[in-house]
């Protein structure tokens, strides 16, 4: 279960969050946790987090290690300050700052190198959706971006599939849909990396997750996870999601 907090919180308003909300998952074994804050929230999300079971992630992270790159943070440079986790290829990221398929993959190369684990982000636009195209955009995707790694590299990604137009709108794909997608997914991962492949990676849904939906999400056997925007800023609404 990962939370996104996108450009929300400054660093007081972390610390007050995770003092909250580390005790109401404290015993929730059954999942790993991760929240994903702004880059100058993270020394503060690690403080808070400390021993517990709740991992901290970049929401980005540029592919070289370090040099002339003004503005940019390297994924060493998380691992230094202790996160576990990076997003990679958000729609946000995509659609507002020109990230590619082939952009996504130097990332989830460079994070997979220091030891980062991917959130690697697919799904389609509402227009994708509606003219039939969802599985061509997801295909083409995957093919063009994370299809490249290695089988050993590959077991370490973890895919989130957020249809764009679900993101921050209220809307959210119904269970059946969120699922035909993945299975979709896992089929281009069992046509690359084979059945044992297809059948571990694990697969979030995201796209306006709440408390009252969750259920009938990860009812599906074929959603592995949520990734949570809107509803992981307030503590106890994203640990309800966490203990559905
Ligand atoms: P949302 O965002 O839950 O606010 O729709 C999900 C995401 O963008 O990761």
């Amino acid at each position: 279960m990962a939370g996104n907090w996108k450009m929300y919180k400054n660093a007081g308003e972390t610390t007050a969050y995770f003092d909250k909300f580390v005790p109401l998952v404290a015993a929730s074994a059954h999942c790993d946790i991760a929240i994903c804050a702004p880059f100058v929230n993270l020394p503060a999300a690690i403080a808070a987090t400390g021993a517990s079971r709740v991992e901290v992630g970049g929401q980005n992270l540029y592919w070289a290690k370090e040099g002339a790159f003004t503005g940019e943070i390297s994924g060493p440079m998380l691992v230094a300050i202790g996160c576990k986790w990076v997003i990679i290829g958000h729609s946000e990221r995509r659609q507002y700052f020109h990230e590619t398929d082939e952009t996504v993959l130097k990332r989830t190369l460079a994070a997979l190198e220091c030891g980062l684990k991917p959130i690697v982000c697919v799904g389609e636009r509402l227009e994708e959706r509606e003219s039939g195209n969802t599985e061509a955009v997801l295909k083409t995707q995957f093919d063009g971006g994370i299809a490249a790694l290695t089988p050993e590299q590959f077991a370490k990604v973890t895919i989130a599939y957020e249809p764009v137009w679900a993101i921050g709108t209220g809307k959210t794909a119904t269970p059946d849909m969120a699922a035909d997608a993945h299975r979709h997914i896992r089929g281009l991962v069992t046509a690359k990396y084979g059945a044992a492949a297809g059948q571990q990676v694990r697969i979030l849904y995201g796209g306006s997750v709440k408390p009252d939906n969750v259920k009938g999400l990860m009812a599906q056997p074929e959603i592995d996870g949520a990734l949570v925007g809107g509803a992981s800023l307030e503590p106890a609404s994203f640990a309800s999601i966490v203990n559905f």
